[in-house]
């Protein structure tokens, strides 16, 4: 599903377009950033390819831009999973612009998106009980964590992590 300018108080959410990429591989390639992202740092090719995957109507990741200067500074993934009319949504943003609410008000739109002009039915997101910002940001949103899994996720270096899973209704949203 195409998400073109979706405009908050202060973003843009809107496909991605070629030359992004540099600005995406300045966050992607910060191992701070990436500690909890499965596939780790990236290299410049892999920010390419990245982006290149995400500039048509299959995009599952779409740019967050401050409406100020245009300047590019995080990705919120949003996409099918499984389940009929449900959607996993996740963030990752430049860490110069951690702390500022940007996922969140990113997020918020894009449950707006999903319930109020997908109708969608229920929205998931995942996270490890180490990443404290991004469990904050799903509670922020009203989400509930409906599960700790424990050990189910096997890391790059062999360790396991546990994972938190959080969820939100239609019906949650409309009566918030
Ligand atoms: C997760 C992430 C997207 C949050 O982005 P953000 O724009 O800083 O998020 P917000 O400002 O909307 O909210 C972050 C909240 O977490 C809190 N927080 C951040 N780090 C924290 C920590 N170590 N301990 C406790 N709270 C923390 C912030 O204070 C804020 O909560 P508050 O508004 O109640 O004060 C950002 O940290 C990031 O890009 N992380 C790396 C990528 C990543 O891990 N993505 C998620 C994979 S599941």
């Amino acid at each position: 599903m195409p998400i073109d300018d979706i405009e908050t108080q202060r973003l843009r959410i809107r496909s991605f377009q070629r030359d992004d990429w540099q600005a995406v591989y300045d966050y992607t390639s910060d191992p701070a950033v990436m500690m909890y992202i499965p596939e780790g740092p990236f290299t410049p090719e892999q920010a390419r390819a990245f982006v290149a995957d995400n500039m048509d109507e299959q995009a599952r990741a779409f740019a967050v831009l401050l409406k100020t200067d245009d300047m590019l500074v995080g990705h919120m993934e949003f996409h099918p999973w499984f389940g009929p009319q449900t959607y996993e949504i996740g963030w990752t943003f430049n860490r110069a612009h951690h702390g500022q609410g940007y996922a969140t008000e990113a997020a918020m739109a894009l449950l707006q998106h999903g319930f109020e002009a997908l109708h969608l039915h229920r929205i998931i997101a995942t996270c490890q009980p180490e990443n404290v910002a991004s469990w904050r940001v799903m509670e922020k949103l009203g989400m509930r964590r409906e599960a700790h899994f424990r050990k189910c996720f096997r890391r790059p270096d062999d360790r396991w992590w546990d994972e938190y899973f959080y969820a939100l209704l239609e019906e949650e949203w409309f009566t918030r």
